[in-house]
């Protein structure tokens, strides 16, 4: 397999590096990162002693770097995780969603149509482009309502794939993912944030009442589900949910965390609700497990496992958490906070 990773730098997509590369079947592994705010080369540095590793400084949506870099290193399999992936940064500006997410990924799309000997492209999609799941769960055929514009923007990529695979017979797959946690998160998702927030005696802001739900699974079950539809027989452009079918509100997530880490539930605070905030997510994955996938970890053993990660690699989140991360924080939670309760908002 020549693979191509895209966004090897961020949080999955480091995951699914150190995955990868543990394969034998993998004969070459190339990642093209931007290393824009979410991406951290510190993450790669260990693998770069793997001879058949190459890391590519490039922006998805450059037509002319991707065509050559496709065809230089003759990629047979391309996995797109590069994205702009953060709700509330969609919510204040969505254009750099549009052009990474839905024109980086026709640039992608467009380097590998018909390409000879071509056999996989995998689009990491999310189960955010269904919008909220009021009750039950979702399959996939569940019509795509996305609510912001970061789901808007996953949800056009993953047309322009299924278009793709229908118009140009490209072998492409889209994987729609719950909610991942695990190591190398940008601590502005949930999970990260509140746990270093919490090593850190700082508030823990939840939106809203706490009680929206998400559909959690670690990023190694989903690392390896994306490995096994890889592994599938060429689709047109079939879409496989993958979860752990665990869906939790918010406000239990945060008491675990402070469990976990023996901090007071007074570093909770109730702020403003994030806009069009979806109340529930969950997602039938039995089409992926009927094919013979399955999550390994459970969500609290995970989390504690996670929560550990943070606590022996605080260098790591430190150096994240600095410069301009200090100005998104203001920007994001600064009036929030100074209005904050300690009781649920209504
Ligand atoms: P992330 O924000 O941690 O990482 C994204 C990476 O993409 C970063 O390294 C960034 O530098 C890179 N990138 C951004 N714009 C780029 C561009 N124009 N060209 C090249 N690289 C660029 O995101 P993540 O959580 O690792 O998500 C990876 C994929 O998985 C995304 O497509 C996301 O939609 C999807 N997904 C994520 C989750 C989750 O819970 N994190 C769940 C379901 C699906
Ligand atoms: P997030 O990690 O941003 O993922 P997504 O919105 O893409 O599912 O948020 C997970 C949940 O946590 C979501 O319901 C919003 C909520 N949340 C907070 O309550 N406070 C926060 O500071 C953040 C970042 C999220």
């Amino acid at each position: 397999m020549r693979l191509l990773v895209t966004g090897g730098a961020g949080f999955i997509g480091t995951n699914f590096l150190r995955y990868a590369l543990a394969r034998d079947e993998v004969e070459r592994l190339v990642t093209v990162d931007l290393l824009t705010y979410a991406g951290n080369y510190a993450n790669l540095n260990d693998l770069e002693a793997d001879p058949r590793f190459r890391f590519v400084r490039a922006d998805i949506a450059d037509r002319e770097a991707m065509t050559a870099l496709v065809d230089a290193e003759a990629i047979d399999t391309l996995v797109n995780c590069a994205a702009e992936t953060h709700v509330d940064r969609s919510i204040a500006d969505h254009w750099p969603f549009v052009t990474t997410n839905v024109d980086g990924t026709l640039v992608l799309l467009e380097a590998v149509r018909g390409r000879a000997g071509f056999r996989r492209f995998l689009q990491v999609s999310t189960d955010e482009v269904f919008g909220s799941i009021p009750a039950g769960r979702a399959t996939e055929d569940w019509p795509s309502r996305p609510s912001s514009p970061y789901a808007a923007s996953k949800a056009a990529a993953d047309g322009f794939v299924q278009a793709y695979a229908t118009t140009y017979g490209l072998p492409a797959v889209i994987t729609r993912s719950s909610n991942n946690y695990g190591p190398y998160q940008f601590p502005e998702k949930l999970i990260p944030l509140f746990v270093t927030n919490a090593l850190d005696g700082q508030p823990l802001p939840l939106y809203g009442d706490g009680l929206n739900e998400r559909d959690w699974i670690h990023v190694e079950d989903h690392c390896a589900a994306l490995w096994h539809v890889l592994g599938l027989p060429a689709t047109r452009g079939e879409v496989f949910n993958v979860s752990a079918g665990r869906e939790v509100p918010n406000r239990a997530v945060t008491d675990l965390i402070l469990r976990l880490l023996d901090r007071p539930p007074s570093l909770v605070r109730y702020v403003a609700d994030r806009p069009g905030h979806d109340r529930r997510y969950a997602l039938d994955a039995s089409r992926l497990r009927k094919t013979g996938w399955e999550p390994r970890r459970g969500f609290e053993e995970g989390l504690a496992a996670t929560v550990a990660w943070y606590r022996e690699h605080r260098p790591w989140w430190e150096a994240v958490k600095s410069g301009a991360y200090r100005d998104y924080y203001e920007t994001m939670y600064g009036d929030r906070l100074r209005d904050s309760s300690a009781a649920p908002r209504s």
